[in-house]
């Protein structure tokens, strides 16, 4: 996978991207103590824009909060301004970035307040994260043996690093077993999210989506919500059995990485015709446009480079 980009923003200044390393006895990486952002750059008329910067740069402090960290020293709007400088010294037009705070010195004790953190922003050119079929064709799925994330054990509302375990536990086993993607349920049994990505059901024009409880609260599921909406759809949020999945006329899955992606086969079952419907490809369509800057709602949610 291409990661390489000429230059990482690390603690303010932008380095080589060969040196921006963290030494090995570094907490984080022993213990999965850090929190994370994952944000699209698009390429458009006016430039490289990122898709909702603002909304990213504030989870990726709701998230620090969460997990426990006080007093970073950094805003809003500095975070904003860095992702904005990272994407521009490396003179990418459609890229990921990824910012990631962590504990740079100490912290061996599992205790937050005896390290220092630190605060590194990557950026590379990342193209179909499920796929390059996957838009068309869209993608099969299982329902992973492995439940989702309890509320109060890991934090749903956080991009904690450690939580991907989880993640990783799920998609390895679904690609293993000769799937695309993974589905998770939530510790009652209901439905939850993917592995990076939350779901959508569409039934006879009415599409359904799970409640934020349990799940991270995707960026990209709130502008589909949106998109839908403005589209004349009603978006319902609620509680979804598993046997749902098998019988509604279509699944989509959305997020940063993976965009909007429809789901045609789940456990072996065709998801209405088996490709991406209708509903899904129009709510893909306006997604598209809005993230390059050619729909009404791109004004608000692109923050120019
Ligand atoms: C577990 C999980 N759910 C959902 C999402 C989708 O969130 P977003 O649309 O903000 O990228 C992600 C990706 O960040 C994720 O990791």
């Amino acid at each position: 996978m291409g990661l390489e980009s000429k230059f990482v923003w690390m603690d303010g200044k932008l380095v080589p991207y060969a040196e921006a390393t963290v030494p090995f006895m570094t907490v984080s990486l022993h213990y999965g103590i850090g929190v994370f952002e994952g944000i699209r750059c698009y390429d458009t008329s006016r430039g490289p824009a990122i898709f909702r910067a603002r909304e990213h740069a504030t989870r990726l402090l709701d998230s620090a909060r969460v997990l426990g960290f006080r007093d970073l020293p950094w805003s809003t709007d500095e975070l904003v301004q860095a992702f904005r400088l990272v994407v521009d010294a490396n003179g990418f037009k459609d890229c990921y970035i990824r910012p990631v705070i962590y504990l740079a010195d100490g912290g061996w004790n599992l205790n937050l307040d005896g390290g220092r953190p630190a605060l590194g922003i990557a950026v590379w050119e990342w193209k179909n994260y499920l796929g390059d079929e996957s838009k068309e064709k869209g993608i099969r799925a299982n329902v992973s043996t492995f439940t989702r994330h309890h509320p109060n054990v890991m934090m749903t509302k956080a991009k904690i690093t450690g939580n991907y375990a989880n993640s990783t536990l799920a998609k390895t086993e679904s690609v293993r077993l000769g799937f695309d993607e993974a589905i998770m349920l939530d510790p009652q049994g209901y439905l939850a999210e993917c592995t990076g990505e939350n779901i959508f059901l569409v039934q006879r024009g009415k599409i359904y989506t799970p409640p934020t409880a349990a799940v991270l609260e995707g960026i990209t599921r709130d502008a589909l919500i949106t998109i839908a909406q403005d589209l004349g759809y009603q978006v319902i949020e609620t509680m979804i059995s598993r046997d749902k999945l098998y019988i509604v006329d279509e699944v989509f899955v959305c997020g940063t990485a993976a965009e909007v992606v429809a789901l045609s086969e789940i456990d072996f079952r065709k998801i209405g015709l088996g490709k991406m419907g209708p509903v899904t490809r129009q709510i893909q369509a306006v997604f598209h446009q809005a993230v390059r800057g050619e729909h009404p709602r791109s004004e608000d949610w692109l923050e120019y480079v």
